[in-house]
């Protein structure tokens, strides 16, 4: 191989985005393995990363990092014209989103690079460190939590005082995968009681190890819930109307819900409907989770508090970057997990792996070749 190969670090241009994608911990790691590290000037600010901290960790910081790139990395993938330079056949790691943006995997093919979408990393063990998804859902759930505190007008523990007694927040989680026990657990931190549901009923038990109580359709058809690589299903019709039934009667009694149910490859799928917020007491909160993807509560609006009956209804559309600098780190690591994983030493770059090249794998030699866009 003729040279070290050259990693470039992209400056987000989405609004809102506030992560990085690379911090100076992983670029002296890719140093270490024999890549040159270039970054885009202030793509680490919004995180807390000064330019002079990624110098400092041997990166070279520049206005034109992707010129001459092997690889570019980033956090949401860039727009085809953000490329320009890269060499022919680059790599471009990052959450490409390949669904909703569809259009720009076919620019990554036209344009001949080799587009790796994190998101597709398949759900096996030795993967588990690379797996964006659980890394900032993680995140979410434990902010979604905070933020809902935040806007409910009481408290969430029990408190005795000489005043009188303030009774616990009752939570209800609704979608038990990385956000929601991450939810769980941090509202149970902050003295709430804690309920949750979930369509696969595997997560009962961790629920009840979490000290939650689990919320359960049962003696219906087909609730096991769970499909490829443990995500969920789209249930039947005969459980959608058990579950419904089953929430209208619990979220009734709820202070704070929050939703984080999905569907991989399809739109979130409705839990909440304004006629059940319309039985919650004033001065409940919901957040959506999901909001982004189509949302589970009926009318949520992303990056925007709604009111009705008097219940605040929060989403965030992208809940991660509302703590830049820890969801930075953990993706950031991600990343360096996956190619350091892959690294060939004598080749002095990294090479896939059939299994998680073909799951993640969206484009090469100038076509769409993903099987889960071709299908
Ligand atoms: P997700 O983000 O796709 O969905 C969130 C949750 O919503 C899931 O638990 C799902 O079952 C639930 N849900 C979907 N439809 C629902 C409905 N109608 N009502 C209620 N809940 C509904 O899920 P996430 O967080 O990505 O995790 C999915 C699974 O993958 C979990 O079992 C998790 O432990 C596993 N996992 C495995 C990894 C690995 O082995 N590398 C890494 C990360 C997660």
């Amino acid at each position: 191989m003729a040279g070290a190969i050259k990693i470039a670090v992209l400056r987000e241009r989405a609004t809102g985005e506030s992560r990085v994608s690379a911090t100076p911990e992983t670029v002296k790691k890719f140093i270490a393995l024999g890549a040159t590290v270039s970054v885009e000037s202030g793509a680490g600010i919004t995180a807390s990363i000064s330019d002079e901290d990624y110098r400092a960790a041997g990166a070279d910081v520049t206005d034109d990092a992707v010129q001459g790139a092997d690889i570019v990395l980033g956090v949401q993938g860039p727009e085809v014209d953000q490329l320009s330079g890269a060499n022919s056949g680059a790599w471009i790691a990052a959450g490409l989103d390949p669904f909703g943006k569809r259009a720009r995997v076919d620019a990554y093919a036209a344009a001949g690079f080799e587009a790796l979408a994190m998101e597709f990393m398949p759900r096996i063990t030795r993967a588990q460190s690379m797996d964006i998804l659980s890394s900032q859902s993680n995140l979410a759930g434990y902010k979604a939590v905070l933020v809902a505190a935040n806007l409910y007008g009481r408290a969430f523990p029990m408190m005795m005082t000489a005043a009188g007694t303030v009774s616990a927040a009752k939570a209800f989680v609704m979608g038990v995968g990385v956000a929601g026990l991450q939810a769980i657990a941090t509202a149970r931190r902050l003295g709430a009681q804690v309920s949750a549901t979930d369509v696969r009923s595997a997560t009962k038990e961790q629920i009840q190890s979490l000290g939650a109580k689990p919320i359960f359709v049962e003696n219906v058809a087909g609730i096991e819930g769970e499909g490829a690589g443990g995500y969920a299903t789209e249930m039947s019709e005969e459980y959608q109307k058990a579950q419904a039934e089953l929430v209208s009667s619990h979220i009734a009694k709820q202070d704070i819900v929050i939703t984080t149910a999905l569907i991989p490859g399809r739109a979130a799928p409705r839990l909440i409907s304004d006629a059940q917020i319309a039985t919650m007491k004033p001065g409940s909160v919901i957040f959506d989770l999901a909001v982004a993807q189509g949302g589970n509560v009926e009318g949520s609006v992303a990056d925007q508090v709604v009111e009705k009956h008097g219940v605040k209804i929060v989403g965030y559309s992208n809940t991660p970057a509302h703590l830049p600098a820890d969801a930075s780190a953990l993706f950031s690591r991600n990343l360096y997990n996956f190619l350091s994983a892959f690294w060939d030493k004598e080749q002095g770059k990294p090479v896939l792996d059939e299994e998680i090249g073909n799951a993640i794998r969206l484009t090469q030699g100038g076509k769409v070749v993903n099987e889960r866009l071709l299908g």
